[in-house]
């Protein structure tokens, strides 16, 4: 089958690669040329366990291409997906002007049936939007066509982005059109194995649906670290409620480990997202702006903790492992590394750092500064410290050679942010150690 793809970001590569994998012919297209040569070279613009190998391959078998040209975009796919950017507006909204955009462009160069598919994370009410915008482009030159407009909502994790879209939970498509539904279906087959994945349902749940979801995740997060916070005034261990909480299998063990507050770039977003589509259609969505709020705290924590232990920051130096918001990507979008740095920086400290990926992305958002050393190493970074902070957490600090880093750093401190050591074992070495939810 033939797919057309606008954007070639996360989302928009990775569903690209995964359909071409499985023998569509795939063309994406992108407004920024810098990004579409280096794909056409084969140069990987991010960082995705697999992605380089399925991008590699399948752009050799020609089955996924690259183009700046909308036109050809339009003339190539019966399958028409939106996967552009929906960066938050300052107020919190999405901001749908390239989501707009490539409806106008669609509308204009349009010539023959075509299904038009929202990937990207985009509130309640813009599949209406894109329509309406496809039927103004449409009017301006008087044609009259005939489109649908599908609301397919992501739901890929950084680092475990291909086998989400390969093995996917469920596959969500709203839609108005019983026949658009078959034709997704058809599209998603391969990926729609053993059990029907596939969830047919009206446009404004489907869109809903990709909010839903995100925040209930965040829900738990925070909530967790709401009660860590209660936990450690409480003399009581987060760890071992979690467990006890997780065992039920209706809270269950998935997203509630507490840490340094939740990054990235969807759930700060979405969110703060659906906070301001509740508040626009007169409700007070007050869960929403607490789980937010709750957030912003805990990213704080951290800092918190240091201050608890040095007092005054000035002059001092940290050493940080862990830059990305999470394992297994170079992506610092809201990262908590960022709150402390910058924390830090303002309280005239120092931060030696060091992240597995993340370490280009990090030079790109801060470039060189007296106050920041990028490190080549976890040991590297802990040396000349005053104190080691987890941000990230990452296989390889899991177990690092604490003796070594004992002697190497200035005061034997660990502010563990995601509770990935074992406070006895901590306590065992001669370290001083914080975690969350356990003890002071
Ligand atoms: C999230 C969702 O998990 C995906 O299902 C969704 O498709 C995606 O957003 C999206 O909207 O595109 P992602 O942002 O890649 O995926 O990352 P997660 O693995 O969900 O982690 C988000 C943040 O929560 C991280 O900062 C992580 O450290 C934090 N987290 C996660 C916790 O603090 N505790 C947990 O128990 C789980």
């Amino acid at each position: 089958m033939k797919v057309t793809i606008y954007g070639s970001g996360y989302v928009g590569l990775v569903t690209g690669a995964c359909l071409a994998e499985v023998g569509n012919e795939v063309l994406c297209v992108d407004i920024d040329p810098g990004k579409i040569e280096r794909l056409q070279r084969g140069e990987i613009p991010i960082y995705e366990p697999g992605l380089d190998r399925m991008v590699t391959e399948n752009s050799k078998a020609g089955r996924l291409r690259f183009t700046l040209d909308p036109a050809e975009g339009v003339a190539h796919g019966l399958f028409q997906f939106i996967a552009v950017g929906t960066p938050p507006d300052e107020d919190g909204s999405a901001d749908l002007q390239h989501v707009l955009a490539v409806a106008g462009a669609i509308g204009e160069q349009l010539q023959e049936y075509r299904i038009v598919i929202n990937k990207s994370t985009v509130p309640v009410g813009t599949a209406d939007r894109v329509r309406e915008r496809i039927e103004q482009a449409l009017a301006e030159r008087a044609a009259q066509i005939e489109f649908d407009v599908v609301s397919n909502p992501e739901f890929l994790k950084e680092g475990a982005a291909i086998s989400d879209f390969m093995r996917p939970d469920r596959i969500v498509v709203g839609t108005d059109n019983p026949r658009t539904a078959e034709l997704l279906r058809a599209l998603y087959a391969p990926f729609n194995r053993n059990h029907d994945r596939l969830l047919a349902m009206d446009i404004r749940s489907a869109e809903l649906t990709k909010y839903a979801a995100n925040a209930i995740l965040a829900t738990k997060i925070s909530f967790m670290n709401e009660l860590s916070n209660l936990a450690e005034r409480l003399g009581a261990d987060i760890e071992q409620v979690r467990v006890g909480i997780g065992s039920d299998p209706r809270i269950g063990y998935q997203f509630i480990y507490p840490g340094a507050g939740y990054g990235g770039s969807c759930f700060p977003k979405d969110v703060k997202a659906l906070e301001r589509t509740a508040r626009d259609c007169g409700y007070q969505a007050e869960l929403l702006t607490a789980v937010e709020n709750v957030n912003e705290r805990q990213k704080a924590i951290p800092l918190r903790k240091l201050e608890q232990h040095f007092g005054e920051l000035k002059g001092r130096t940290i050493a940080l492992w862990g830059l990305a918001f999470k394992p297994n990507t170079d992506d610092m979008r809201e990262a908590s590394s960022r709150v402390l740095m910058e924390a830090l920086w303002a309280a005239g400290a120092r931060v030696r750092a060091y992240d597995p990926v993340a370490m280009e992305e990090c030079n790109r958002i801060y470039g060189k500064r007296g106050d920041l050393i990028l490190c080549e190493s976890a040991m590297e970074a802990v040396q000349g410290a005053d104190a080691l902070v987890v941000i990230t957490e990452w296989k390889e600090f899991r177990s690092p050679d604490f003796f070594e880093i004992r002697e190497t750093l200035r005061q034997p401190v660990i502010v563990d942010g995601r509770n990935i050591y074992d406070p006895a074992q901590m306590a065992a070495l001669g370290y001083t150690y914080y975690s969350i939810g356990r003890g002071p």
